[in-house]
């Protein structure tokens, strides 16, 4: 039985200009909130952040997925892995820093000791136990993969590869090498918000003119298109205007800063904006990547890490300083924040059902499609909406439509999740 009922999932799986949004209680009801921790956040790829963060041996960083405490460490042989933070002796958390470097970790209450590779190597007065080994008793390891420098983990030792997982983002985003990119700036937001709310937040620029006066200056709402995606995520491309050269204070100046290794002259005109199923938003600036990370704590809780990329060499340069990119989105960030907020608010109340999408609202529907696929977990994966690039087309008369139609796919049940029985 899928968690949403029949009705519920076709008014979401109508063509877009018909279809309803996700139902009020899939942002309300805890019983949802934990089918999307139990088959979703506990199962598919999730980005827990950059292998730049743990580059040489020794070094460490905490990580937290689905509630799991996990330490993410390079070891001695050069290979990044993840362990669940958690002594095998009594269960406590053997790492207590955020980040740092180590020679081995010590549990901090009985002193066992695990290798860098997770293995025990010292436990105390355990000699003479039965049906013990060091061999048996390391920490306990998290599936780990890495692509385009982002750090990945999946607790769900069935995962597929993360290559299938990503699909056709892998291609897609063959001409770039974010490997290079460190974090400059990290910001955390506790966002009271249910986190599909901050996803459809995201997806789409209508509330830009009336919400974002500064950023709608940069990238105007209404230029821009979306890409056709089959895998785990939905994205699309605004158009910076006039001689706006990225996203940051000021009217957007880049302040000498060199684009990303990889970018196109057509990519230098523009932002892309990429929802990487089922919590990460990846957006690509000219001279920097954003990436916000979600982590749902609770129906209407969220944790929204933001961290800004540049070029190892462009925070090399003399004088660098992103601020004005820092502040740009900082800015934005709030007020989006502001709008979840209310919105979780008001869909508390039981006079709102469900809403309909504008028509500059394909790609929310696209987030909310894959939800409805997720839920459904039928094997159907429901054709997404394609808005096509409207800045060099005809103005639109009434009634005409420019996407394409909704089509339904049958494909085998994507990634990690089994068929329900
Ligand atoms: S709980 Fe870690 S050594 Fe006892
Ligand atoms: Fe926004």
């Amino acid at each position: 039985m899928a968690i949403l009922t029949p009705a519920e999932l076709a008014s979401i799986r109508r063509p877009y200009r018909a279809a309803s949004l996700l139902p009020r209680r899939a942002y309300h009801d805890p019983e949802i909130h934990e089918f999307e921790r139990r088959e979703w956040f506990h199962r598919d790829w999730s980005i827990v952040g950059r292998e730049s963060d743990a580059e040489a041996p020794g070094e460490y960083f905490l990580a937290e997925q689905d509630g799991e405490p996990l330490v993410v460490v390079r070891a001695r042989d050069g290979v990044l892995r993840a362990f669940y933070n958690v002594c095998q002796h009594r269960g406590t958390a053997v790492v207590e820093e955020q980040c740092g470097k180590a020679v081995r970790f010590q549990c901090p209450y009985h002193a066992w000791i695990y290798d860098l590779d997770g293995k025990l190597i010292r436990a105390k007065h355990t000699e003479d136990l039965d049906d013990f080994s060091f061999e048996t008793f390391g920490l306990r390891a998290v599936r780990l993969a890495t692509w385009q420098g982002f750090v990945f983990v999946s607790l769900d030792p069935a995962a597929p590869e993360l290559s299938h997982f990503l699909a056709d983002l892998v291609p897609h985003w063959n001409r770039f090498d974010f490997g290079r990119l460190r974090s400059a700036r990290q910001v955390r937001y506790d966002v009271g918000s249910n986190w599909k709310f901050i996803a459809e937040n995201y997806s789409e620029c209508y509330h830009c003119p009336g919400l974002h006066p500064q950023l709608n200056k940069l990238t105007p709402y209404d230029l821009g298109g979306d890409y056709e995606s089959e895998g785990p995520w939905e994205g699309g491309w605004m158009e910076l205007a006039g001689n706006a050269e990225t996203m940051a204070l000021a009217g957007g100046h880049r302040d000498g800063r060199p684009a990303i290794l990889g970018m196109t002259p057509l990519d230098e005109r523009r932002v892309y904006y990429y929802v990487l199923w089922p919590n990460t938003f990846i957006s690509i600036h000219p001279d920097y990547v954003l990436a916000h990370r979600l982590v749902a704590r609770g129906v209407e809780r969220t944790t929204v890490v933001c961290d800004w990329l540049f070029d190892s060499a462009t925070t090399a340069l003399p004088g660098f300083d992103a601020s004005d990119a820092y502040d740009f989105w900082d800015m934005t960030n709030r007020q989006d924040w502001h709008v979840c907020e209310l919105q979780q608010q008001g869909t508390k109340s039981r006079s709102w059902v469900s809403g309909r999408f504008s028509n500059q609202e394909a790609s929310v529907h696209a987030f909310d499609l894959m939800c409805a696929d997720h839920y459904a977990n039928d094997g159907i994966e429901t054709r997404r909406t394609v808005r096509e690039r409207y800045d060099t087309l005809p103005p639109k008369k009434r009634g005409e439509r420019w996407d394409c139609d909704r089509r339904q796919v049958r494909r085998p049940p994507q990634g990690s999740r089994r068929p329900k029985t």
